[in-house]
């Protein structure tokens, strides 16, 4: 069955109806421009190009840069301040003539993405993905169950908030070698499996497409380190997936 997918980033808005026997795009997706400010109401509109870029008429799952509960986004690190307390499925569904809106976390649609079709696909245990790039998004699973809205990004971590130490924009703004910035990223590994005694590490975002250049630079951590798979795509694949209707399998 088909479901749409919008991943929204702090750069791009893109989506697809997504394939869900598959794991991946049904067709090509649609990228639009994230305008600046991203605030709610131009973002929708955004969404609403890119859904309608297919003529879609279905269920819609979208990702966002934030903690989201019940529809509702709590918390906006990278994105307008406007987004905090609204309720984003209503936003969007009303703007799309009613249809079905299922808005997650970006990292926690990454993640389930992976797991199903990916680096994480039948791997028991404690997992936890890590997407690094603006910030640093993670989802947490557990013998395969999510545990939403993780926020791990924003440990402490040497008394900065850890995505402005170990991101792929700190590591730019820094213009920090792959060496330095491997280093940084293994303390903040090694803070995290402290906490949580992980069985597997996926790293997601941008990097995950480079993995030599840092991956064998990493030290002080015991848990095995893997790339995601999915890459660009997994938030489109994850947002669809969190929409499927409960009543449809497959
Ligand atoms: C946000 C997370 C998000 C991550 C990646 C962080 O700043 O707080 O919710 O998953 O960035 O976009």
């Amino acid at each position: 069955m088909e479901i749409f997918g919008v991943d929204i980033g702090g750069s791009g808005i893109k989506g697809a109806p997504v394939d869900l026997n598959r794991g991946d795009l049904a067709q090509e997706r649609h990228k639009v421009l994230t305008p600046h400010p991203a605030t709610p109401d131009g973002v929708a509109g955004c969404v609403v190009e890119v859904v309608r870029h297919f003529d879609w008429n279905g269920p819609v799952g979208v990702t966002f840069p934030g903690v989201v509960t019940g529809g509702v986004t709590r918390s906006a690190a990278n994105m307008d301040k406007g987004w905090v307390g609204v309720d984003t499925a209503a936003l969007l569904s009303s703007r799309l003539d009613g249809l079905p809106v299922t808005v997650l976390n970006d990292a926690d649609a990454a993640g389930v993405a992976e797991m199903t079709y990916g680096a994480g696909r039948g791997v028991a245990g404690t997992v936890i993905l890590l997407t690094l790039g603006t910030g640093i998004g993670s989802a947490l699973f557990t013998d395969g169950r999510l545990v939403p809205n993780t926020e791990l990004g924003h440990l402490e971590l040497k008394g900065h908030d850890a995505e402005t130490r170990a991101s792929v924009k700190a590591k730019e703004d820094g213009d920090l070698t792959w060496e330095r910035w491997a280093h940084r990223v293994g303390k903040y590994l090694a803070h995290v499996e402290m906490l949580f005694s992980p069985d597997l590490f996926i790293i997601g975002g941008g990097v995950s497409r480079k993995p030599e250049k840092f991956l064998p630079l990493i030290e002080g951590v015991r848990a095995e380190i893997v790339p995601a798979k999915l890459q660009n795509n997994a938030g489109i694949v994850g947002a669809a997936m969190a929409a499927r209707p409960a009543s449809a399998s497959g």
